[in-house]
């Protein structure tokens, strides 16, 4: 089968990098022993969560080859940048770092500097790279991240820039040493890829086709998660509703949810992103019915006009969105909504943009992530015609951005008065005699506690709101007993 001869070929590679992980490991020590010196990293992660994850797992590599976390770039001996695509202005942002490093890298020429991420998996970044950034020393992509150890250790011994990018994707390699700065709540990758090819959408080129996890290894990872103390799990995919149909098995997202639910120890559950086409109702049925999974849901919805939808080949019509918010709504009652939109899609007009904003009136969404439309080389987008003016872009984002801020701060009103149950996560950053947490929505709830209370659930009584947090006075601790 399939799956099997992948873990295979996933658990050789693995014992591979394991080797070279080793012998670097003993280098560093060897070197420390003669200077006195630690050797450091420091990794810049840009893009979204999943980027975020693949950090936290060269952390962890870094960490296993005897490297110390350097909090100030000028510290590193290895220097990872981890690349993001999604919109034009992502790039622009990269090449004015690498440019930033050059001076770096001419004071302390042993020092190392990694590029990768999705942006590496585009020929045009690599070729620029090549050819300006010379001070470069190690590119690779998003479907050999894996293989960073190995591809550190040549590029020691390399005088110029070594570039390993692989076109087939497919390996997942399992139980890769993973460095998570959160004890308390974890993201956890289900999935690889998107199938979806939405046609303004970089991602499914640069990040593969859907590859799941097989269950039992996500549900043993989240189970030695919990036995670390971990409280809150994030399942993350591209499209996490879609998991489970490339693998030979009978399981969907929805039979996945009820697994985590099981698992002792873990006391919230989360998910992202879910596309609207793939919400079951048995999937909406699952989230009622298993208590650990939290009143909050992404479902970013992009436009809200359906010739729009159609031209962005979404799969679905705005009448078809709202009907699945409103069953979400009905079992789920005080549900966080949160969305995604794009304004400025080609051949958008205003009379379009308005059924957006009439959507995000209807809806009243807690949180919305809004963009501006931008090109991406190689999508179906980039080549229609009637590009909407950057004029017009900007002004019905503004528009936009003014009636969500008000939906905003309508929802956060809401919880005046009210008890919310909080994870604490820690000191408040802006009063650290205060704490920190999240309610099962997602809400940031600052408050003044009594005990020692960081990694439990208590409750907090919110006395007053604004559009991005919640403070409050902590009621009871409803752990400790
Ligand atoms: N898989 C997720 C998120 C992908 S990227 C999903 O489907 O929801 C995150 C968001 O970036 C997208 O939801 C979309 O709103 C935005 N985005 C993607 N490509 C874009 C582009 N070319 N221009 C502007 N925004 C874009
Ligand atoms: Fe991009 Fe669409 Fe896939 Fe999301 S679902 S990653 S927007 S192609
Ligand atoms: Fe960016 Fe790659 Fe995520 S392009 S948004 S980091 S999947």
């Amino acid at each position: 089968m399939g799956e099997r001869k992948e873990l295979q070929l996933g658990s050789e590679e693995l014992e591979r990098q394991k080797e070279v992980m080793l012998r670097i490991r003993e280098n560093n020590s060897i070197d420390y022993q003669r200077s006195g010196n630690h050797k450091y990293y420091h990794v810049i992660t840009f893009g979204c969560q999943q980027n975020v994850s693949d950090s936290e797992k060269l952390m962890g590599m870094l960490d296993e080859m005897g490297y110390l976390k350097a909090e100030k770039k000028e510290d590193a001996d290895v220097i990872i940048i981890n690349t993001c695509t999604v919109r034009e202005n992502a790039e622009l942002k990269l090449y004015g770092n690498i440019g930033a490093f050059k001076q770096l890298k001419a004071d302390k020429p042993d020092m190392l500097l990694c590029i990768c991420g999705c942006m590496m998996e585009q020929e045009h970044a690599v070729k620029t790279i090549k050819q300006k950034y010379k001070h470069v020393d190690l590119v690779f992509g998003t479907h050999n991240l894996y293989k960073f150890p190995e591809l550190l250790e040549r590029s020691m011994n390399e005088m110029y820039t070594l570039i390993d990018i692989m076109n087939t994707e497919g390996i997942i390699v399992e139980d890769m040493p993973v460095r998570r700065e959160d004890k308390f709540k974890a993201w956890v990758t289900i999935m690889y890829g998107c199938n979806n090819f939405c046609s303004y959408c970089i991602v499914p080129h640069v990040r593969g086709r859907e590859r799941s996890r097989m269950p039992e290894n996500i549900i043993n990872e989240i189970k030695h998660l919990a036995a670390d103390g971990c409280k809150e799990v994030t399942l993350l995919g591209q499209n996490v509703n879609s998991y489970g149909k490339d693998l030979e098995l009978d399981v969907d997202f929805a039979d996945l949810l009820r697994m985590v639910n099981e698992i002792d120890g873990i006391d919230r559950i989360r998910f992202m992103t879910s596309h609207p086409k793939d919400i079951s109702d048995k999937l909406i049925a699952t989230m009622a019915e298993c208590s650990k999974v939290c009143e909050q849901l992404h479902l970013p919805f992009q436009a809200g006009s359906n010739r729009v939808l159609k031209a962005m080949n979404r799969k679905y019509t705005k009448e078809d969105y709202l009907e699945k918010v409103e069953k979400v709504k009905k079992v789920m009652p005080g549900i966080a909504l949160s969305t995604d939109v794009i304004v400025g899609f080609p051949g958008e007009t205003d009379e379009d943009f308005e059924e957006t904003l009439n959507i995000m009136r209807k809806v009243e969404f807690d949180q919305a992530f809004m963009f501006i439309y931008s090109k991406r080389p190689g999508t179906p987008a980039e080549r229609m015609e009637n590009q909407v003016s950057e004029d017009q872009k900007h002004r019905n984002f503004e528009k936009l951005v003014k009636v969500q801020n008000e939906i905003s701060k309508r929802a956060n009103d809401g919880y005046m008065g009210k008890a919310v149950e909080v994870l604490v996560e820690g000191p408040s950053k802006n009063d650290p005699s205060r704490y920190t947490g999240r309610s099962r929505t997602g809400k940031v709830v600052n408050f003044s506690g009594k005990r020692d209370i960081i990694g439990k659930l208590v409750n907090v009584k919110i006395t007053e709101v604004f559009s991005w947090f919640l403070n409050g006075e902590m009621l009871d601790d409803k752990n400790i007993d």
